[in-house]
This record gives structure tokens, sequence and C-alpha cells, in this order.
């Protein structure tokens, strides 16, 4: 249907700044390794805020990446015609390298030259200035220069024209938007009127150049960044000149595939048909990312479990009568595929996966919504019984309560599902809104003890183990990593024992940038799959520890007192979890 492919715009955006001078990154894990505060990436942005705080990148200053993200904050907005759960960020950055008038440059002439659009489809916000930084002069002044009519530059507050932190700190700044005019191209107007429908935001350009500290104030920052957005969904669709991100080749797919499974047209209920292709979609790439999870009550995975249950519950608003799931994850995984082959090594995991949470709930759900029609109001206990015996996430009977017009008791429910929360962690703001990797020193002391551990691990169990992700905060490390079978107590004493050793040899911690063939040489342990680009950073710790990492760490394994493992318990098949702390 399109007839400018996703293929061609990641294309001709990395080939752009390639050209820029621009090293392509690979798109992170969805999963962040080493960062407590958020649950998903959620920007282009995530995996490099050590690099915009000030650590020096392995491959330069100048860097263009496709993010895979996920923001979940946008879950009810899902159903309309531009809003994902999951979605592609093509982005661009300047780690203390070019200014915002080049920033705006490089984007000017990317829309206008390399993608052709017409400049008259095209409108900008700025920084209009609040009481902790002043209004935006150079931004404005420089669409001015580039032709852009007054009338089509709005003057915006924080609202608009901040971004950041992703988090409660970090980095963050002023930014400037560009709008595509996507109604009638014989009306474009010559004003823009930021509360238009038909102007869509396509990219932002953020002007990385404060800290917001946790006492909330803005620092500046020593090393001035560009930190840029654009949305890859969206802009397809625009450039396609289609009103519905749905309508492009990246949804479509799926969309006539549920047409044939429902036996209805995509028109008859458009807001159900794109619940269930966006949710399935993010699964897809939650459960086949290499730091994948499966459905649970917690993290994660409680995320993910509400998406594919909320999928099966418009699934059968449709009118699909069988199991789909299968279908549709084989048709994702095919199209994505080429792009995101971590999909097609985890299909197995992703389908297996998929159909045992699609049994589990297709067998309650009917009960379920049974058991619901007959209440007048929810309380706290219903709502808990819809959960615990029906698996009904609470969100979901937030929902159900709301379609319906149907009370809920609020004190008594938000009570459940503050417990609820508190349980599984998926729902307090900062978690869902994503947040920055902090540097505070506890953390550091975990992240380097579990460089430790991983070796430990290796040196007592074999050389099998591998590391499977890490979730690591000040208080503690949650580590998963390959292994058959239950550790036992000599095991983890012997794993605490050798950390703890190399802990008092007082050991430096150093790094050294190379190539991945050169850290596959030195015998660096790591994961050696990346798309593009080939500089990482390896960490050394005496001759004892080897690892490619991205930081942050402390700077002698003395800073970390002494370890030890609190739990031991097995997270999927084959994989076991860890539980440790430095005290
Ligand atoms: N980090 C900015 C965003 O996500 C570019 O919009």
């Amino acid at each position: 249907m399109s007839v400018f492919s996703a293929q061609d715009l990641r294309d001709q955006f990395l080939k752009y700044f390639e050209s820029k001078d621009h090293k392509i990154i690979a798109s992170a894990s969805l999963i962040p390794d080493n960062d407590p505060t958020v649950l998903f990436t959620t920007a282009g942005m995530h995996p490099l805020v050590p690099y915009l705080m000030g650590e020096k990148h392995p491959q330069g200053t100048r860097l263009a990446s496709v993010q895979k993200c996920i923001r979940t904050g946008d879950i009810d907005e899902v159903g309309d015609t531009t809003h994902h759960t999951f979605f592609e960020m093509l982005g661009n950055w300047s780690l203390g390298d070019y200014d915002k008038i080049k920033a705006i440059d490089f984007a000017w002439e990317f829309l206008t030259k390399t993608l052709a659009i017409n400049p008259a489809l095209l409108a900008v916000s700025v920084f209009q200035g609040d009481e902790n930084v002043a209004e935006d002069k150079v931004a404005f002044e420089y669409w001015l220069t580039l032709g852009l009519a007054n009338a089509k530059i709005a003057k915006l507050g924080v609202k608009d024209n901040w971004w950041g932190p992703a988090g409660t700190t970090g980095p963050c700044g002023p930014d400037t938007e560009i709008f595509y005019w996507t109604g009638d191209q014989n009306k474009t107007p010559d004003n823009f009127d930021p509360e238009d429908k038909n102007w869509v935001e396509i990219w932002n350009n953020v002007f990385m150049e404060y800290n917001k500290t946790a006492d909330n104030k803005f620092t500046a920052l020593q090393q001035k960044n560009i930190d840029t957005g654009m949305g890859l969904e969206r802009t397809l669709a625009v450039l396609n000149g289609v009103d519905d991100n749905y309508k492009t080749e990246l949804f479509w797919p799926i969309i006539q595939e549920l047409e044939k499974l429902s036996g209805k047209k995509y028109e008859e209920d458009k807001r159900s048909f794109r619940i269930v292709a966006d949710h399935i979609r993010s699964a897809v790439f939650i459960l086949g990312d290499n730091n994948g999870v499966a459905p649970s009550n917690k993290d994660q995975g409680y995320v993910l479990r509400r998406l594919i249950r909320r999928a099966i519950r418009f699934a059968k608003i449709i009118g699909i009568a069988n199991n789909f799931t299968k279908i549709l994850t084989t048709l994702i995984i095919k199209q994505y595929g080429p792009d995101y082959p971590e999909l097609i090594k985890n299909q197995d995991f992703v389908n297996k996966e998929i159909e045992q949470e699609e049994n589990k709930f297709v067998s309650t759900l009917e009960k379920g919504l049974r058991e619901f029609a007959k209440q007048k109001t929810i309380d706290g206990k219903t709502a808990f019984v819809l959960f615990s015996t029906y698996g009904f996430p609470l969100e979901m009977t937030e929902e159900l309560a709301r379609e319906n017009n149907i009370e809920i008791n609020n004190q008594e429910f938000e009570a459940e599902f503050k417990k609820h929360q508190d349980l599984s962690r998926t729902a307090s703001a900062g978690m869902f809104k994503g947040g920055l990797a902090d540097d505070k020193q506890n953390t550091k002391r975990h992240h380097t003890a579990a460089h430790l551990m991983l070796q430990a691990l290796r040196m007592v169990l074999g050389e099998h183990v591998e590391q499977r992700g890490s979730n690591i905060n000040e208080d503690r490390m949650r580590f998963d990593f390959t292994h058959p079978e239950k550790m036992t107590p000599e095991q983890i004493q012997k794993v605490e024992d050798i950390v703890n050793e190399q802990i008092n040899k007082k050991m430096p911690v150093s790094y050294q940038e190379m190539s991945v063939a050169e850290a596959k040489e030195y015998g660096a342990i790591g994961i050696f799959e990346h798309k593009y680009g080939d500089k990482v950073k390896v960490y050394t710790m005496g001759d004892f520890s080897k690892e490619i990492c991205g930081g942050p760490h402390v700077d002698n394994t003395a800073e970390l007192g002494s370890f030890k493992i609190i739990k031991e318990e097995s997270s999927s098949a084959g994989v076991r979890r860890i539980k440790a702390q430095v005290k």
C-alpha cells in the first residue's frame, strides 16, 4: 500500500547522518540492562544517558540509530491513528559536538532535500522560556533564516517544548519540534496553529543542555548535547499521505490478517483492530528481545501480560473465536525479522510463551466477564477476585468498569490497586514514563559487583554461564544467567567467597575501547551481537574480569565492601536468578 517503504526511511535516515560523520549504533535492548528506574527503553537517548552526562562514547561524538522503544504510558491512547505502545525512533546525537544551528540544519536538509518534503507543509515550535531558562531566540531566529514564515513558528512553554528528563533526574532541555500538515494540501494554512490536529509532530530536536537534580534544580550541563527523535510509524504515514499509521505497510498486513480471522472489516471497529495489532506487535518485541521476559505478575512481565490479555479481550470483541496469537506473531516476526534478527532467534520462546498465556487467559476470560456482569459496583475485593481467579489485570477491570459505566468503589479499589502496584512496581509513574540510569554510588557498586559475580559463576558452575539480563539499583542487584539447575549452598558460598576475595584485592577498575574483534581476541565476555558499528568498551578488574560493558562502575573493587547472595531462584527454563547485595 505504501509507496515509501519503512526500510527506505530507516536507510535514508541512517545514510544521511552517516554522510554527516555520524556513527551508526545498534538499537539497544528494549529492556535496559542496568537501569533501575525504567522498565523499558522509551527513547533513543536512553542507552546514551552516561554519554549525555559527559562520559566518552567509544564511537565518538556524533551518533545515529533506529531504536526500539516501548511507552506504556500511552496505552489508553492506543486505538487512535497515531499512538503505539511499541515504536521505532530514528535519532541523531551530538555529544558536545555540533550546536543547535547545525542540528536544525541537518533536520531541515533531511526533510526538505533528502525526503523532498515541500517546506510549505512544515511548521515548527520553539521554547518560549520560563523562570528557569530563557526563551530560545537562537532557534527562533534560525528558523526564520531558513525561510520559515514568522507565523509558522509557535513559541510554546515547558509543557510542549521542554523534553526530559525521562525519569526524575538527568539530562533535559528546551526543544524545537517539527510538524507536518496532514490536512488538505490545497489548503495548507499560512499560519501554524498547534491546536489544529492536522499538524502532526514528526520530529523533536532537544537541546540537552541541562541536568535536573534530585532537589528539582536545573543546572547547566558542561557538555551541550543534541538529542533528536523521529517516530518511524508516524513519519512513514505522513510521507505516504495516509491519515492512519495502521494503513502503512508496518501494520496493514496485520490488520488484513485480523480481518480474515474475524470475518469483520477494519472499518467496522478500527479501535479494536488497532489495539490487537499494536499490543501483539509490542508483545513480540518484548518476548523476542535479547533480554526478553515471559508474562508474569511483576515488572516488564506484568506489562507484557496486560498487553497480551488486553489484545485477547479485544480480539474477542471483533469476533475472533479461536486462538490467534501465534498466527500474528509468525506474521510479525517474518515482517520484522530481517531488521531485528533477535526475533527470529527467539521465535520459539515468543510463540511458546504467547500461546501459553493465551491458553491460560481464554479459559477464564468468559467466566470472568460473566462474573463482572453481575456486579453493580466494583470494590477492592471483587477486583482482587477477578485478578486472582480470572486473571483480569486490575487495569482491565478498571477499563471494563469505565466501558460499562459501572461505578468503582474508589477508595477500596485504590487500596487494592496500590497493594498490587507495590507488588508489581509497574504502574508507578516513574517506571511507566521511563527514567535514567542513575549513577548513585551504591548502584555503581552493585553494577561492579555484578561483573565479579559473573566471572565467579563461570568459575564455579562452568563456562556455559552467560548473563541473561540484570536489574540493578541502589539496594540490590538482580542478575539472570544461564544454568540448568538450582545452585547448591556450597556453590553459592564459593561464589560469594571468590567475589569477596577479589574485593579484598583492592583492584583498580579500568576500561579500554576496542573493536568487537579485538575484545574477543582479548578474551572479554559479553554479548557480541551488534548490528551496526563495532567499537566497545571493555572493563577490566585486575586479571580477574574482562567484560564488554558501558558503565558506570566504581574505580576500585575495594569500594564494594563485602558481597552477599540473598537469593537464588529459577527465572525461566534454563535461566537462574540471583539477588545479591554489597554492604
Ligand atoms: N528524546 C526525545 C524524544 O523522545 C528526542 O522525543
